[in-house]
């Protein structure tokens, strides 16, 4: 009988034992010397509770909102790429399990089930995330074809001028899986032999000249409600609240972008501070149990994203696993907020974490 993980890492151990090397590096691996991928995770460990005791807490609600839609927890699902990688059934199991969970699915571009295979597969809430190619009408293509099959916000990710550095890939000669999106817009085959195939066919399709301005273009082509995610400073927030966008990601694209970028949790709270309530602020990087949603809901998070965690239930059990992924996370939280005198969402305050800062 397979065994029944207790935690994430054990969700990781099965990953691992499910898939091919090159497939199981690429999805756990970060750029450079993996600086920001080990601190992603540790900088949590560095933020302790002040629990409050003696309140009831014999009923506990998870439920919340972001963007107007109803969610059973604050917990998302990040774009990650190709899931078939993971698992034959692809986006479209990931889908199914976001589904059952009540949550909403972020389809990255790089998926390895078209937009529309996703929409019409179940009745989860979707939002489709877009990297900007040189080909702009591609982008334009993609946000369109979204938006006429329901995903309900745009999620542009800005951290991506360039691919970073993953050393596995460039070792393991990652291939490019076949990308359904682009079928018939544009050929996803490079001649690299050399290293990453995935990384030259990325420099060759991504934009690096992408700027602020272009958010008016986007909003232009779309009228869906816009995210910016890869924002990692307050300068950066407040221009993004400045251009109009519905929503931020605090993000460094699970390490994978810009070695020695500091850890998500470590930058929430002067994000939170610098957009003042006006726009929601998401946060992903790093999340592998439910304290850790607890910790970045307390620093001023509306909700929170999961990537490689559900790479991992997908690898080990396919929409099954997700869903148990999700499942997880949701029980400790609720066991978090439980032995911290929270009942509801919005009873975790400020005054429920002690950060290093705090400590000085
Ligand atoms: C990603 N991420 C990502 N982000 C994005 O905007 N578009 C994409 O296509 C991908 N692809 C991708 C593939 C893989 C294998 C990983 C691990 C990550 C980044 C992702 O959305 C998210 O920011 C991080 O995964 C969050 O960190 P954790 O939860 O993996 O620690």
């Amino acid at each position: 009988m397979a065994i029944e993980p207790i935690n994430m890492n054990e969700f990781q151990e099965l990953a691992k034992q499910a898939l091919p090397k090159m497939y199981y590096d690429y999805h756990t691996g970060g750029a450079e010397d993996q600086y920001t991928l080990k601190e992603n995770v540790e900088a949590f460990s560095r933020i302790l509770f002040q629990p409050r005791i003696l309140l009831d807490v014999s009923r506990i609600n998870l439920s919340t909102t972001v963007l107007g839609y109803n969610l059973s927890s604050p917990i998302m699902l990040a774009p990650t790429g190709c899931h078939k990688l993971a698992h034959p059934e692809g986006e479209i199991a990931t889908a199914r399990a976001a589904a059952a969970c009540k949550t909403i699915m972020v389809l990255s571009c790089m998926s390895t089930c078209t937009v529309e295979e996703v929409a019409s597969s179940c009745d989860a809430i979707r939002f489709f995330q877009l990297y900007v190619y040189r080909r702009r009408d591609v982008s334009a293509q993609l946000v369109q074809r979204a938006e006429r099959c329901g995903y309900k916000a745009i999620v542009l990710t800005a951290d991506t001028p360039r691919l970073g550095r993953r050393e596995a890939d460039i070792k393991n000669k990652m291939i490019t899986p076949e990308l359904k999106n682009f079928e018939g817009l544009m050929s996803t085959e490079v001649d690299s032999e050399k290293g990453s195939q995935l990384e030259a066919f990325a420099s060759e399709i991504l934009d690096p000249s992408l700027s602020w301005k272009d958010i008016g273009w986007l909003k232009s082509i779309t009228n869906l409600p816009i995210l910016i995610k890869g924002v990692l400073t307050a300068e950066d927030a407040v221009k993004a609240v400045d251009v109009g966008v519905a929503g931020i990601i605090v993000s460094n694209h699970g390490a994978r972008q810009l070695d020695y970028a500091p850890p998500t949790i470590s930058v929430l709270e002067e994000v939170v501070q610098a957009v003042g309530g006006k726009i929601p602020v998401l946060l992903d990087g790093g999340i592998r149990r439910g304290t850790d949603v607890f910790k970045a809901l307390a620093l001023g998070a509306q909700a929170v994203l999961i990537g490689r965690p559900v790479l991992y239930g997908l690898a080990a059990m396919g929409e099954n696993g997700v869903r148990r992924v999700i499942e997880m996370l949701r029980d400790e939280l609720e066991l978090t907020m439980t032995l911290c005198g929270c009942c509801s969402l919005k009873d975790i305050a400020r005054s429920h974490v002690q950060t290093p800062r705090d400590r000085l």
